[in-house]
């Protein structure tokens, strides 16, 4: 059953209608809270911090109908996938993984759920619907809260149900979660993108800009703190955007200093887009100790042809001047960043201006990726005239000068006394316990069980390209 399809052309229109904020979208009446007495379920997500976080909130739905959780798809009654769309290779992690559902399914009973950014791709719901009729329920990102009601209808029915609108319309709030961490959680301080950089499936997928309003964001945040939170992470495609979709709206700067007077312990935001970053919301993390000294800001490329071609509205010097001035005003700040090789027609002198880019921020980590063409992007339709086998190389090029300076800079900790979040036991090694350092650093720590949710003083006694070493100092 098609209940609405996916439409790129509404897609891409960006209104001027003002959003609303709905309070009480979100329906559970009694017999669908009694729809999985006896059932499992098991989320299975993919993607970025914003999945992340609606996986929480599809977990706490799961759960207010009586689902109990498990961790393995192959236990479970009902599995969904929270899927991404933002390369190729997330897509084909799904269709993997959908590959083992369906043989599981000639031995047992289970249904299948998909949301997420591929939910809203007009190729991928043909596919669906026509190749993989057995995944009961499709539902797009500005769908969530009706989950109980469409997968109660799957199951009536016996047959698929599909729900993906391709206008983001509102904000819709009061959504159950179930938190992953009990110390550290996301907030999100905004939905969608208007940049539509030119190789993004985002703006498409997400919908337009939408400014959560600041009163329900700080509610969550004084939460949190109430129950026991140390640090919140203010998420968003493009957070320094934040309150430009409302008319004499609070901004970005504004909004951290109302988070960070709330005195929870660590603030982080992600993600910084350069062309929105002000010296007002500079000032202000220099000025609050709970703001943590650690920024991820994309690049992209350091060619300016090429980030005029990705629609970036920034050049390379404009980019590096933002770059100094942070680590100017905040000395030990941490940087961390994006980038994409193999753009269609990027030159090996083009690749190499990038790699001057990462010689000189000496960045604290970067993400790589290959170009990967998203349907009905601008850049889908560039001509791509660059061997498969030389993106890999630029690749692999850029990865090593990278790691080079992820070790040099961990490296200069050594010795050194950190501040760091100890979550929990350490993958690496049971007697040892790891955490965050105030610059988004990974530690492996010497410590008590008891500093487990608390900020305790390390010294750093071994530097690892990825890792930090340490022992807890008084
Ligand atoms: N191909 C490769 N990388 C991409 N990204 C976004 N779209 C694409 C694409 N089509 C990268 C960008 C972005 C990060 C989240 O993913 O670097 O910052
Ligand atoms: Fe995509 Fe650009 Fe928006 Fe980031 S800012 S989500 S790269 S369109």
């Amino acid at each position: 059953m098609k209940k609405s399809l996916p439409d790129y052309k509404e897609a891409r229109r960006r209104t001027k209608e003002e959003v609303k904020v709905i309070t009480d979208a979100y329906i559970m009446d009694n017999e669908l809270s009694k729809l999985g007495i006896g059932k499992t379920y098991c989320t299975v997500t993919y993607g970025c911090q914003a999945n992340v976080r609606d996986s929480e909130t599809i977990s706490a739905i799961m759960e207010d109908m009586s689902f109990t959780r498990v961790e393995d798809m192959k236990e479970a009654d009902v599995v969904i996938f929270n899927t991404c769309a933002i390369r190729e290779n997330a897509h084909n992690k799904v269709f993997g993984n959908l590959g083992i559902i369906k043989n599981l399914k000639e031995k047992k009973d289970i249904l299948t759920i998909l949301c997420g950014c591929m939910a809203q791709e007009e190729s991928v719901i043909k596919m669906l619907t026509e190749k993989y009729k057995w995944v009961d329920v499709i539902l797009g990102t500005h769908n969530i809260h009706n989950l109980p009601k469409l997968l109660s209808e799957a199951i009536d029915k016996n047959e698929q149900v599909v729900e993906v609108f391709s206008k983001e319309g509102d904000i819709v709030e009061n959504l159950p979660v179930r938190r992953d961490n009990k110390y550290k959680a996301f907030v999100n301080i905004m939905y969608g993108c208007d940049k539509f950089c030119t190789y993004c499936i985002v703006p498409y997928t997400r919908g337009k800009q939408r400014s959560r309003r600041i009163e329900d964001i700080l509610k969550e945040v004084n939460e949190l703190l109430a129950n026991g939170y140390k640090e919140v992470t203010l998420i968003g495609q493009n957070v320094n955007a934040y309150g430009k979709d409302i008319e004499n709206y609070p901004t970005m700067a504004n909004l951290l200093e109302e988070v960070a007077k709330t005195g929870i312990e660590r603030i982080r935001f992600v993600t910084s887009h350069p062309w929105d970053f002000t010296d007002e919301m500079i000032d202000v993390i220099a000025k609050y100790d709970n703001i943590m000294p650690y920024f991820h800001l994309p690049v992209q490329s350091g060619s300016n042809r090429i980030l005029k071609l990705m629609g970036r509205r920034y050049t390379k010097e404009s980019y590096l001047e933002l770059f100094h001035k942070i680590k100017e005003r905040i000395p030990n700040a941490s940087v961390t960043t994006d980038i994409i090789v193999g753009f269609p027609s990027e030159t090996e002198e083009e690749f190499m201006e990038t790699m001057e880019v990462v010689e000189e921020c000496k960045y604290d980590g970067a993400f790589t990726f290959i170009y990967s063409p998203r349907e009905n992007t601008p850049a889908a339709s560039m001509k791509d005239d660059i061997t498969l086998e030389e993106k890999e190389d630029r690749l692999q090029r850029l990865n090593a000068l990278v790691n080079k300076y992820y070790r040099e800079n961990n490296e200069k900790l050594l010795g050194k006394i950190v501040p760091v979040l100890i979550e929990g036991p350490s993958d690496k090694n049971s007697n040892l316990y790891s955490g965050y350092t105030d610059t988004m650093k990974l530690v492996n720590v010497e410590c008590d069980k008891e500093d487990i949710g608390t900020v305790i003083n390390v010294e750093i006694t071994e530097a690892k390209t990825w890792s930090l070493d340490g022992k807890k100092v008084k």
